[in-house]
């Protein structure tokens, strides 16, 4: 049973909040989250990097993390058109403006992600979703509602999540030397609690792999992966 992280319940603009996502910014930077993320989305993508790409970051936070992948694949991929979607509004003016400087035209989406797993009429369509320490939110039938919005709404995802291990548990407990408060130490416990391992991931898949590519596994010492490809979209 999950059990709910703080910072999902405290509101955008408590100093709370905003000093654990300033944590969770140094928490990214110390796993080695963008090198991580980044090469998950050359795995998922593929050649189709080579051409305009609408992407869709699901709970992206404040979406700093990907505008250190913008920053750093600049011109690599030529146009990207980022949907940043979290249930909080809290992707700020001056973040979607470095976006722009970067050359990524990026749109905040304040919704639900089960809203917008169940909305899969809406004609709306994504080269790639990807998502960040953000899966382990969700698991049994959620978990398969929000895997089903990618299997109905995308050609790929990349998904980097906390990995489920004794060292990584024991690791979540020393969180404090990176100076983090209260609410970002318990979260990360929870959210090492709530992380996946082996085939997890591949297993709730809905409907098993059929039409996708899935490639589940571990990178660095904390992190847990799913790239998935639909069949022949990165050929
Ligand atoms: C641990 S934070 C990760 C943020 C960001 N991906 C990162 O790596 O810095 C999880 C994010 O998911 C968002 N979230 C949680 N449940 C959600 C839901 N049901 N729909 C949309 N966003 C949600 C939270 O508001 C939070 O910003």
């Amino acid at each position: 049973m999950l059990e709910p992280e703080a910072l999902d319940h405290l509101a955008p603009d408590d100093p709370v909040a905003q000093r654990s996502r300033r944590d969770l910014r140094r928490v990214n930077a110390f796993m080695g989250a963008r090198g991580i993320l980044e090469r998950a989305l050359t795995r998922a993508l593929g050649d189709t990097a080579a051409r305009p790409l609408r992407v869709l970051e699901l709970g992206c936070g404040d979406g700093r993390l990907m505008l250190g992948v913008a920053q750093h694949r600049g011109t690599r991929w030529p146009s990207v058109q980022l949907d940043l979607l979290d249930r909080q509004p809290i992707v700020d003016a001056a973040t979607i403006a470095a976006y722009a400087a970067a050359g990524w035209q990026a749109r905040p989406m304040v919704a639900d992600v089960l809203d917008w797993a169940a909305a899969s009429g809406d004609g709306e369509h994504w080269d790639l979703v990807v998502a960040n320490l953000f899966l382990h939110h969700f698991e049994g039938e959620a978990l398969r509602r929000v895997l089903g919005g990618c299997v109905s709404r995308a050609s790929a995802l990349a998904a980097c999540e906390p990995r489920r291990s004794r060292f990584a548990l024991a690791a979540s407990h020393l969180i404090f030397f990176l100076g983090a408060n209260a609410v970002t130490r318990r979260d990360g416990v929870l959210s090492v609690r709530a992380g996946f391992v082996g085939a997890e991931l591949s297993e709730a898949w809905p409907g098993g792999p059929g039409a996708w590519r899935l490639d589940e596994y571990d990178e660095g010492l904390f992190t847990h992966c799913l790239c998935a490809s639909r069949v022949g979209a990165t050929s």
